[in-house]
């Protein structure tokens, strides 16, 4: 068995027919890694995890998942093909408390009720005290960083195989944020890839692989941790076309 996960092949992708916010997009995600992608604000990164699940359908080129092309697949089957996103803005249920939240994906889904998610959920309080406390309040009325807590709660209890995050860290005390951080590394400890979007740029170099540079739609650079540690500030500099 192959050990990429993810693999975006030429893809070119936006919102609108005659502008394209993504260009011949390659890159790829291998299981067990962190793969990161970096870039400034308004590059495409978001885009791109949108292209990913199904939110946009690629111009051109092909987004394939353990070899298979997802062209067309609906944004609510991921979770049953083993994909999660933790999205830029929140995918919790404000009005469901958090019990509720963690749970709903397993009651709505006969695929992932057969895996040991009672063990997991038993887990999920202990590794998140916090969120033992509260679970029976509104998840809308927990703090940032609570509301964080629970979306990676919910993925440690569903299990995907690759799981594609968007700033985890952002809005976040720099002790939750280095949180969130380490429970990414633990996801991968399983076998997990992940694909890490954040702001964060020396600790997702840190952490991940690889490293991918998204300017202006493209991927002006790329390739494994080592390339990008020695000179990071100058490399993200130069690669970012900031001439200062
Ligand atoms: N729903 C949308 N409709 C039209 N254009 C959009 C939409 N969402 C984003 N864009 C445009 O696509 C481009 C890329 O936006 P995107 O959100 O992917 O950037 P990003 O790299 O995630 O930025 P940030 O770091 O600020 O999150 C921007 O020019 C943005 O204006
Ligand atoms: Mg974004």
């Amino acid at each position: 068995m192959s050990d990429i996960l993810l693999e975006l092949k030429d893809v070119t992708a936006g919102y609108a027919r005659d502008i394209d916010v993504l260009t011949q997009i390659n890159l790829r995600v291998h299981r067990g890694e962190i793969a990161g992608l970096i870039g400034l604000n308004g590059a495409g990164k978001s885009t791109l995890i949108k292209t990913i699940c199904g939110f946009l359908t690629p111009k051109e080129g092909s987004v394939l998942f353990e070899g298979r092309n997802m062209s067309g697949i609906k944004p609510h089957q991921l979770i049953d093909h083993g994909i999660c996103c933790i999205p830029q803005e929140s995918s919790l249920f404000p009005f469901l408390n958090v019990e509720e939240n963690l749970l709903l994906p397993i009651q709505s889904r006969r695929s992932l009720k057969n895996n040991s998610w009672q063990e997991r959920y038993e887990e999920v309080l202990e590794l998140f005290p916090i969120l033992k406390e509260k679970r029976y309040q509104a998840a809308g009325e927990l703090s940032g960083g609570q509301q964080k807590q629970l979306e990676f709660a919910k993925v440690w209890i569903i299990q995907p195989r690759l799981c594609l995050v968007d700033e985890p860290s952002i809005g976040l005390s720099p002790k939750i944020a280095e949180e969130v951080f380490v429970w990414l590394e633990k996801f991968t400890q399983d076998g997990m890839g992940v694909l890490l979007i954040d702001h964060n740029v020396r600790r997702v170099v840190e952490m991940s692989q690889n490293v991918y540079v998204l300017s202006l739609g493209k991927i002006t650079a790329s390739g494994n941790q080592e390339m990008f540690k020695n000179d990071l500030h100058g490399q993200v500099k130069e690669w970012l076309g900031l001439n200062y």
